[in-house]
């Protein structure tokens, strides 16, 4: 059974570990990605993170087949602030055309999601942008209501205007979202916990050589929720964890001697995840995981006791000698 957390300041139960759809439609075929997150849903992973933007806007209609018959039975995220370029048939038969190359391609894969989202589209929040949004993204889901609404990468400023904390009261009064969160960067998460009582949850990029979430509640004096991702990310604190490794094969030796085995991409990427479900304990750690082999592998580290001793083992990787970006 995968470990369940009751979310801090919050009255939901998820998880420890969730399915991120950013690729959802786009490198990953509607019907891959339907049998993953079936596959999935069965094996216990209960929260799905979604936005307007992602799979180049063709992800929330897939979680919307996804969701039929058992809305009631997962948590649910969509957000706010980033908008897909025009959905178009020649955008989708190139998606279709490149999926083969970018499933093997690890270089492809960043050069096209580069570019893909260039296309996506940062917008200012107003209280119509905000209610619109959220409006089209449950017509696209077939859903009442979201588990969590969160502003997708919102600048420092838009997070605390008022026309904007009241537009996400009456989201919240008009039950069309149980929850609000930021979904962006350490310094958006910082405003935000001082500006009341409205954001519960922080969706941040993992981090390797900073732990930003203690300082974040210890700031916010009152229970906070995180949810973490890019722990592996295709330029990430995997690869370059790697490449690391390739100069200093003593560093193999002690991830092999924490009991860390498989070929060096799976002891690094086993260690890296067992970090980032131990660094955040109290929380929800995302993971794409539409490969039925990475999914298995990551579930599995989900039903484990939490390994605090990753955290310190990735500490003495990692300082002074790589330093470690993840990307959002
Ligand atoms: N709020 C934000 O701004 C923001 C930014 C970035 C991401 N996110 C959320 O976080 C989710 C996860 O994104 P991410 O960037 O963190 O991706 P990730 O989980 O680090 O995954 C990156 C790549 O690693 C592969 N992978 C997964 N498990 C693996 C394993 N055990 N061994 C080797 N490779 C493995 C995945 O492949 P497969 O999928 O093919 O299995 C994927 O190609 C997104 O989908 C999105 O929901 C949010």
């Amino acid at each position: 059974m995968i470990n369940k957390v009751q979310l801090p300041g919050t009255d939901m139960t998820s998880s420890v570990i969730g399915f991120g759809c950013a690729s959802l439609g786009s490198r990953v075929s509607r019907q891959q990605g339907l049998s993953a997150l079936n596959l999935a849903f069965d094996s216990g992973v209960t929260w799905y993170d979604v936005a307007p933007a992602y799979g180049a806007g063709e992800a929330e209609p897939v979680i919307g087949e996804f969701l039929r018959g058992r809305r009631d039975k997962v948590l649910l995220c969509s957000k706010v602030g980033v908008i897909p370029p025009a959905r178009n048939d020649a955008l989708k038969l190139v998606y279709a055309a490149a999926r083969p190359v970018l499933t093997v391609a690890s270089g492809l894969r960043r050069k096209f999601r580069r570019i893909s989202a260039t296309r996506n589209q940062t917008l200012p929040l107003t209280a119509d942008f905000i209610s619109t949004s959220i409006e089209r993204s449950l017509q696209r889901l077939g859903a009442d209501y979201l588990d969590v609404f969160a502003l997708h990468k919102p600048s420092v400023e838009d997070l605390q205007r008022d026309d904007v904390l009241r537009a996400l009261e009456n989201i919240l009064t008009g039950g069309k979202a149980r929850h609000i969160s930021v979904a962006g960067s350490v310094e958006a998460a910082h405003t935000a916990v001082q500006h009341g009582n409205v954001y519960r949850l922080f969706q941040l990029a993992d981090n390797p050589t900073a732990s930003p979430l203690s300082q974040l509640t210890a700031l916010a004096g009152r229970p906070l929720a995180f949810v973490t991702h890019s722990v592996l990310g295709v330029d990430g604190a995997m690869d370059r964890l790697l490449q690391s490794l390739a100069d200093r094969p003593e560093d193999l030796k002690k991830i092999r001697d924490a009991g860390y085995n498989g070929n060096e991409r799976e002891a690094v990427a086993t260690l890296l995840i067992d970090r980032a479900l131990a660094s955040n304990k109290d929380g929800v750690v995302l993971t794409s995981m539409f490969s039925r082999k990475h999914q298995a592998h990551n579930i599995a580290r989900a039903t484990r006791p939490i390994n605090p001793d990753a955290i310190r083992l990735v500490d003495e990787l990692v300082k002074g000698k790589v330093h470690i970006e993840s990307v959002v």
